[in-house]
């Protein structure tokens, strides 16, 4: 292929001849994107340099101008690492920013943006950015596993209420409640995995809408640039007009990151009551905690509130990408800018409460005492005397009412029920025996729930020492 001559570089970023003066100061304010979209800014420039290799390949670069190219761009990351890049609004977005940075100092970079289009890279900015984003992510988001399984781990013998409608239901082994959570965060794991796979598909070489008429080599691009199957094939977008307009990637991170946002939150309110007077069961250690700046004793749960509380934007962040999505025409629209702040605020919010969760954890102690008076509660051990009634043979709707007539009972007479005796026991029902007194024993009625998943002894301690053998795999890994 015949080389074009470059152009000079006072020619270089403007976006054609049509214009004949530059945007006023306001407009350039209202739609620049630089102000934060600069965090795309080794994303662009990877991107830049798989596209400049290609050219080379396909002949429309030199291999001098490739090196030239490759070498400008190099520059420019690390001054933009080292805060000595200057960003220029009046030139819109990272990716002219970077263009123009380029072009100034290497004439050459004007045959860069060939069979390019700002559409398909930010596209392609955006997936990789994410990706990276993700991979983080699904790393700290181990680590919290790690705390909860830690946190529980810590204490296997201490039980607890467990609660529906917040009201005492059956005694819970404290390990078991955190490895529900542990069970939820693993499903957030497995949606964000899931979401990168799908999102791992390079969009370059769809131009601005229908491709190129030049020769790309878009399976190299993408090779370089790592989207890459499990095979090492190169996985490309199948639709040019899709690939620039789609921002699904965005959207399953935003609902996958919400729901995890909403686990954060419910872990937190959990913490929150453990933490309070009234439960006592956790004492959450002063740096992640505050006082208050009337009230002395104050020893206020803010990171876990702080947590419940930012689980509201993510949610929003979320209903703002749909909202932004619905009713655009086919391709790119200028809205989809608006994708960007969104999806940045959601990645901050969830990568930051994940951590500050996990560290918050390592810095909680279990109140042994607290947890025990609360689970001696021998009504929480009613359904063990339904099931007594159900192996000796009775339906379970009648030894139901029968255990409610004795907790009536109990209540009547105002003692608590495993104070009443065997006689009043059995005067309510018959089949009642010496034994029944023995179900009242915590230890025993824990022993007794060792169906898989139950929050019996044996159960929590495999559970346990599974999940330990499962996170111990590192960061990012599947646990299964
Ligand atoms: N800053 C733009 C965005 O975030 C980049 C793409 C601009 N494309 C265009 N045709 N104006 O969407």
């Amino acid at each position: 292929m015949k080389h074009p001559r470059t152009p000079k570089p006072s020619a270089v970023v403007s976006r054609s001849g049509r214009f004949a003066e530059g945007p006023s100061q306001e407009v350039a304010r209202f739609s620049q994107s630089v102000s934060f979209d600069w965090r795309l800014w080794s994303q662009d420039i990877a991107g830049s340099i798989a596209h400049a290799t290609m050219l080379e390949k396909i002949g429309v670069l030199t291999r001098r101008e490739r090196r030239d190219i490759v070498a400008g761009l190099e520059d420019i990351g690390r001054e933009i690492q080292a805060g000595r890049f200057t960003w220029r609004e009046d030139l819109e977005d990272v990716h002219m920013n970077i263009e123009a940075a380029l072009t100034t100092r290497v004439p050459s970079a004007a045959k860069l943006h060939t069979a390019r289009s700002r559409n398909d890279q930010v596209a392609l900015d955006m997936r990789l950015w994410l990706r990276d984003e993700i991979a983080a992510l699904a790393a700290e988001l181990r680590a919290l596993q790690r705390a909860l399984v830690n946190l529980g781990g810590r204490h296997p013998e201490v039980v607890i209420p467990g609660y529906t409608h917040l009201q005492r239901a059956q005694p819970v082994f404290f390990a078991h409640h955190c490895l529900a959570y542990v069970e939820m965060f693993e499903r957030d794991a497995g949606r964000l995995a899931d979401a990168a796979v799908r999102l791992n598909e390079c969009p370059l070489g769809s131009g601005a809408i229908a491709g190129s008429t030049l020769p790309l080599d878009r399976g190299l691009v993408a090779s370089l640039l790592g989207f890459t199957d499990a095979k090492g094939r190169p996985r490309l977008t199948r639709n040019s007009m899709d690939a620039v307009s789609d921002r699904d990637f965005i959207v399953e991170f935003g609902a996958a990151a919400a729901l995890l946002a909403i686990h954060l939150s419910r872990l937190s309110e959990d913490l929150i009551l453990w933490a309070s007077s009234e439960f006592g069961f956790i004492r959450i250690s002063d740096a992640y905690t505050t006082g208050s700046s009337l009230m002395p004793q104050k020893k206020n749960p803010d990171i876990a509130e702080l947590t419940r509380g930012k689980s509201g934007r993510v949610v929003g962040n979320l209903v703002s990408l749909l909202v932004l999505l619905k009713g655009l025409p086919m391709t790119y629209n200028r809205d989809l800018q608006e994708d960007k702040e969104r999806l940045f605020d959601t990645a901050d919010t969830v990568r930051s409460c994940v951590r500050l969760t996990a560290a918050m954890l390592d810095h909680t102690t279990v109140q042994p005492g607290p947890c025990a008076a609360a689970a001696k509660d021998p009504l929480l051990l009613a359904t063990d005397l339904a099931d007594y009634l159900v192996r000796k043979g009775m339906p379970f709707r009648q030894a139901h009412h029968a255990v409610g007539a004795l907790v009536a009972l109990a209540e009547k007479t105002g003692r608590p029920i495993d104070r009443l005796t065997l006689a009043e026991h059995q005067a309510i029902e018959p089949r009642f025996e010496a034994d029944v007194l023995g179900l009242y024993d915590l230890t025993r009625a824990m022993d007794r729930k060792n169906l898989p998943g139950a929050p019996g002894g044996r159960q929590v301690a495999r559970q346990l020492a599974d999940w330990k053998r499962r996170l111990a795999a590192g960061p990012g890994t599947s646990t299964r």
